[in-house]
């Protein structure tokens, strides 16, 4: 067995009660930890997704099906992450699932043109308040990228103001500084001209912003921003604060970009810039567009996404590369999207009031069960989107998003919340998730009914830890 596996949770979780439950989650995923070790093998940390890799090791799935999905030991997990908050109306939908069979007979991939992303690219317009010229990618990330570069080229400009604990997918110019921690330091791989271009501000702080935005007026390409701040802690922007730059930015000549790779058809069918009403000039999306199947777009002003028109007369240091990608534009993505947006159009009345109310019981219901057993906790979010925070100050002294986000006890969530409700069957990413259609009120009520199981165990743990477990049943699993 690899020692640096055994070693990367045996020496970081030293809280015995955690062992306890790496243990239980042990035992009931054998097969899972084979697996893992075989992915070791072959794969870096076994993963193609930092984020899929959890402590002790990932369970490893079998199947999926409405709100729930098994692993391959027979486990049964009600799931909040929902592919990546994408499964908007669970997994496996009818409606995908027909529009997808229907498209695999007719061709997978073709690389040409085809009546099917006109079609998409029509929906995308007809929702989204600002979408005048839609160009689809493969992810987010991807889409994150064309967006960054179209504003450089639109305003001969290289600067960009993001949101301190944004994430904007893993593209260099996105990733370089992505939270406050980060902000003085580097990542492996990043490139200096990143670094120099990236400027952060705090969520919701609206004269840092204005600052900020006013000092780099020059040289600011664009101010890059998810409206509800996503794994940074599912945190809505304050109007007054999306008001403030939407108002700079154009005082700037700047552009204002929304990342609505997450909000997207999920906080309401013209996503967070349809709520708020405020009209940015560039959005990506990606996530519950793509139906399931791989996606990114970008989308925005016609007078700037003309820039990567193949036909554009214009001069050659405007004109701006977006693409590639030899998979955009495939027709299951396109096929499963058109199907996605429609029945969320058509049942628009139905989804989002549902999802609305599910998500607001969710929410108060973590707060009062940790409040019961006197547990300091703080569930964000807005619709059906929330996420548990363990606040290491006092509730009451909580002023604003930034300090929840980095005054957060990120063991207590990442690891200890994960762990316990993993093994009550719930699973949750950053101590929550996305809830979808499939979830059935009876389905809230006993991710509640865990939630308190928990909350009641960890209030326990605090009065006494207990003994430190070894870890050596893991190694009798492996021989087995
Ligand atoms: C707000 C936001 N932007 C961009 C991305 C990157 O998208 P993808 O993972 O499809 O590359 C993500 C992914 O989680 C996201 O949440």
């Amino acid at each position: 067995m690899s020692q640096s596996f055994r070693r990367k949770w045996k020496d970081n979780d030293t809280m015995s009660s955690l062992n306890q439950e790496y243990q239980k989650y042990i035992c009931r995923s054998r097969k899972s930890l084979k697996l893992y070790h075989r992915a070791l093998q072959v794969m870096a940390g076994g993963v193609s997704h930092n984020l899929r890799y959890f402590a002790p090791y990932p369970c490893y799935l079998a199947r999926a099906e409405g709100a729930r999905f098994w692993d391959v030991d027979g486990n049964e997990y009600l799931d909040f992450w929902m592919g990546h908050y994408l499964n908007i109306l669970g997994h496996t939908p009818e409606p995908i699932l027909s529009a997808l069979e229907k498209q695999v007979r007719q061709g997978i991939q073709w690389g040409i043109v085809h009546e099917l992303q006109i079609e998409l690219a029509e929906i995308v317009q007809r929702l989204i308040p600002s979408a005048e010229k839609v160009r689809f990618c493969c992810s987010g990330t991807e889409a994150v990228i064309y967006a960054q570069r179209l504003a450089r080229a639109s305003t001969s400009r290289q600067k960009f103001i993001k949101m301190e604990g944004s994430w904007h997918g893993a593209g260099t110019h996105s990733a370089t500084i992505d939270n406050p921690d980060l902000s003085q330091g580097k990542r492996g791989g990043s490139c200096e001209d990143a670094i120099q271009n990236t400027i952060l501000v705090r969520f919701n702080d609206v004269q840092q912003a204005i600052d900020r935005i006013r000092e780099h007026a020059d040289d600011l390409a664009a101010v890059i921003m998810e409206p509800i701040l996503g794994e940074g802690g599912f945190i809505p922007a304050e109007r007054k604060f999306l008001e403030a730059i939407r108002e700079e930015t154009n005082r700037a000549g700047a552009l204002l970009i929304f990342d609505e790779i997450i909000t997207g058809f999920r906080v309401g069918l013209s996503g967070a810039q349809g709520l708020y009403n405020i009209r940015p000039d560039l959005t990506t999306l990606g996530k519950i567009l793509g139906g399931g199947m791989p996606i990114g777009a970008v989308v925005g002003r016609a007078d700037i996404m003309e820039l990567c028109s193949p036909t554009a007369n214009l001069p050659e240091y405007k004109k701006t590369l977006i693409g590639g990608g030899t998979f955009s534009c495939a027709p299951l993505c396109m096929r499963a999207g058109i199907a996605m947006l429609r029945y969320l159009e058509e049942n628009a009345q139905k989804i989002y009031p549902y999802l609305e109310a599910a998500g607001n019981q969710i929410r108060t219901g973590i707060e009062q069960a940790f409040a019961r057993y006197g547990i300091a906790a703080k569930c964000t979010g807005i619709g059906s989107l929330f996420m548990t925070h363990f606040p290491k100050i006092k509730l009451e002294e909580l002023k604003d998003s930034h300090t929840l986000a980095v005054d957060c006890d990120l063991e207590k969530r990442e690891k200890e919340l994960k762990i316990r409700l993993l093994n009550k069957g719930v699973f949750v990413m950053h101590g929550g998730g996305a809830i979808s259609m499939a979830h059935t009120p009876a389905d809230l009520a006993i991710a509640l009914e865990k939630v308190e199981e928990v909350a009641k165990e960890m209030a326990e743990d605090q009065v006494g830890r207990r003994q430190a477990a070894s870890c050596c049943l893991e190694e009798a699993v492996l021989k087995s």
